[in-house]
């Protein structure tokens, strides 16, 4: 792959490339910069503590009312992509199994979770069902639900913030009302519908879905839109991810220092998830963690961004027509708030072609019979392209899959394997 001569063109041409983000400033010195910090981080950790009880009492299968991920090593996954690409992994591979995340199925759960709990708190606060350091299960009860019920949470998705908004504002009695692009999945459409949100389908790509329903929602003051471009309460909300990471590499007995590099690997869409747990781990590891950023080469809009220098870009400024199988990660112009925050900590970005999507997946499959959904397994291309030393960590951040109906994965492992030679 092309580090940085030619590389738009490379792009362009619906290539897959890879640039480093050479010469950037410390980290330290970055995040000392920005208007943002570890407070955000933990003032949004404490909020989904507080929320606790009432997940643990509305969503059982979350144990103690975390909605939170395993860390799992994966020495068999290491040996086939080292095998499949003909390369040898410096180091050991993880995966962070967003996955696996209950209740909403994938790494959008945090920051959309997060933001509606904010709403949701805010109303209990001010129509007294709350105080301080009350036991949140209260907010289970009809009294509340019927109080929620009068207000309504919106939002343009692809699919998996959908999801996350849709599951949490409906399990509190909101109305929730989800636009979704042409790239969302049939699948996730009849999932949400099935738990009473009302899905508008929309013939255009992401941008004009998040635009059409910013512009409904915006005349109507009962109306709350969670604006996947531009909400900082999403992105604090993926950044708490970074705490429990380091919480789970403590227990799993893993050092991160300079000599013991973190290298995480994050699929890209607006950016939001994976610009939110940049942010939280650098603002955790400093440089001891490289984040990287991989995107389908059809909507590799951060990308571009980040080669340019500039927020204002567009995979049609290429182009590029912007379909892809990684229906999360099908997005055309990337966040500008997500660009400015995290341009000088990313470590670098790298995109890849829908096939190795599948390819990828199938290997996860065969070697360590886990499910990730096509955006997801891009995430385990990062140690075959991003490198690293021996004693580098690396950890492929698989982004979603859990809701994926069988059949839909047995055709997808089907031509992934296919494409494998299998
Ligand atoms: C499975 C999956 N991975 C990654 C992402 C990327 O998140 P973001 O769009 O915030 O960059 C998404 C977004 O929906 C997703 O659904």
């Amino acid at each position: 792959m092309p580090e940085h001569s030619g590389i738009l063109e490379e792009m362009a041409e619906g290539k897959a490339v890879f640039w480093k983000n050479g010469g950037k400033p410390p980290a330290r010195e970055v995040l000392g910069r920005l208007p943002i910090g570890m407070a955000d981080v933990l003032e949004a950790e404490a909020r989904l503590n507080r929320f606790a009880p009432f997940i643990r009492s509305v969503f059982p299968e979350t144990g103690e009312g975390l909605i939170e991920s395993p860390l799992v090593f994966v020495p068999a996954a290491k040996a086939a992509l080292e095998k499949a690409y003909g390369k040898p992994i410096p180091g050991s591979l993880w995966v962070k199994a967003d996955s696996e995340l209950p209740v909403a199925g994938s790494i959008k759960a945090r920051g959309g979770i997060h933001e509606v709990l904010k709403v949701a708190e805010r109303i209990a606060l001010e129509a007294g069902l709350v105080q301080e350091g009350s036991d949140y299960s209260c907010l289970a009860l009809p009294k509340a639900r019927e109080v929620f019920s009068r207000k309504e949470i919106a939002v343009g998705s692809t699919g998996n913030l959908g999801m996350s908004i849709g599951i949490m504002a409906s399990a509190l009695g909101f109305r929730a009302t989800v636009t979704m692009s042409r790239d969302a999945k049939a699948w996730k459409k009849a999932l949400l519908r099935a738990r009473g949100v009302t899905v508008v389908e929309v013939e255009s790509d992401y941008s004009e879905a998040v635009a059409e329903g910013r512009r409904k929602c915006e005349a109507d003051p009962d109306c709350h839109f969670v604006d996947d471009e531009r909400s900082i309460d999403l992105f604090m909300g993926y950044a708490v991810a970074a705490l429990r990471l380091k919480r789970q590499l403590e227990e799993a007995g893993v050092t991160v220092d300079e000599s013991h590099p973190l290298s995480v690997t994050l699929p890209c869409g607006v950016g939001g998830a994976p610009g939110g747990i940049t942010f939280g781990l650098k603002s955790v590891f400093g440089d001891a963690v490289k984040c990287w950023f991989v995107e389908p080469v059809q909507a590799c809009c951060m990308t571009l961004a980040l080669v340019r220098g500039t927020p204002e870009v567009s995979v049609k400024d290429l182009g590029l027509h912007g379909l892809t199988e990684a229906d999360g990660l099908a997005v055309g112009v990337p966040s500008a708030l997500v660009w400015g925050l995290v341009k000088d900590l990313v470590d670098g970005a790298f995109t890849l072609e829908d096939d190795e999507l599948f390819r990828l997946l199938a290997i996860l499959w065969d070697s360590e019979r886990r499910k990730a959904e096509p955006s997801a397994a891009s995430a385990l291309m990062g140690p075959i392209v991003t490198g690293g030393t021996p004693q580098t960590n690396h950890v492929a951040w698989l982004t979603g899959g859990l809701f994926l109906p069988e059949g839909i994965f047995e055709q997808m492992l089907s031509r992934g394997r296919e494409l494998l030679g299998k």
